[in-house]
């Protein structure tokens, strides 16, 4: 379908290239809205690489199975919906908005789950340095505070979804939320910018820790790429 929308826009382009010629135009300007469609990121490690925290079997069927999966329906949503904006089917377009939100939901996610996490040996678990240390011991007294706080909220949620630690962009401060089934951060508050996001979804755990999020949300912290929220933070909070 991309590339069914390339031809489209490459044919678009041709004609009007050559009528710009036979009217004697020097110079023509189109534009067209050119439909992306998304790929799998890559990982920066292993699936075996996050061991014991988090197992390799969870890690590749959660990279290529679930996130994949998103993507594809994503792509789909995508498609469309190009195709119902471009016949000005208002009905169909509203239809695809909850596709949208949710496996578009997913893919932010997922992309930004697999960079809060490395191998220990690459820095995982090692407590964050700089402004964003001094931030969490601020806003909850301690990262150990901040840990019990996620975990606390993140054993809560019922259900499928997300915890999160994000910056508050209007009011500078750090905070804690939960979102439901593939919500982004965003849909808590304009200014939310995720700087840590963990899937509570039992697809993240189930095959190593059974029914136990808690033991998961405990063990997860061992692999956090606290590197990655920091740089994020400064960057976003500057
Ligand atoms: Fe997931």
């Amino acid at each position: 379908m991309a590339a069914r929308a390339m031809l489209t826009i490459k044919s678009l382009t041709s004609v009007l290239q050559n009528g710009a010629k036979s009217a004697g135009l020097g110079l023509v300007a189109a534009y067209s809205r050119g439909l992306q469609t998304f790929t799998l990121p890559d990982l920066a490690y292993d699936y075996g690489a996050l061991g014991p925290a988090i197992s390799g079997e969870i890690m590749q069927l959660h990279h290529q199975k679930h996130h994949q999966t998103y993507i594809t329906n994503y792509n789909k949503a995508i498609e469309q919906l190009e195709d119902a904006l471009a016949k000005g089917d208002s009905a169909a377009v509203v239809k695809l908005q909850s596709a949208i939100k949710f496996n578009g939901g997913g893919h932010v996610n997922h992309s930004i789950f697999w960079k809060n996490l490395t191998p220990i040996r690459e820095g995982g678990g090692e407590p964050p340095k700089g402004s964003l240390g001094w931030a969490i011991d601020t806003h909850f007294g301690s990262l150990e505070a901040l840990i019990q706080k996620v975990n606390a909220e993140g054993a809560a949620l019922q259900g499928s979804g997300w915890v999160w630690l994000g910056l508050d962009k209007e009011f500078k401060k750090l905070v804690v939320e939960t979102t439901a089934n593939q919500d982004p951060l965003v849909t808590k508050g304009a200014n939310l910018v995720p700087l840590l996001g963990i899937d509570v979804w039992e697809h993240a755990y189930y095959l190593q820790y059974k029914n136990v999020r808690p033991d998961y949300l405990k063990n997860i912290w061992k692999v956090i790429n606290w590197k990655y929220a920091s740089e994020v933070y400064e960057k976003e909070s500057s």
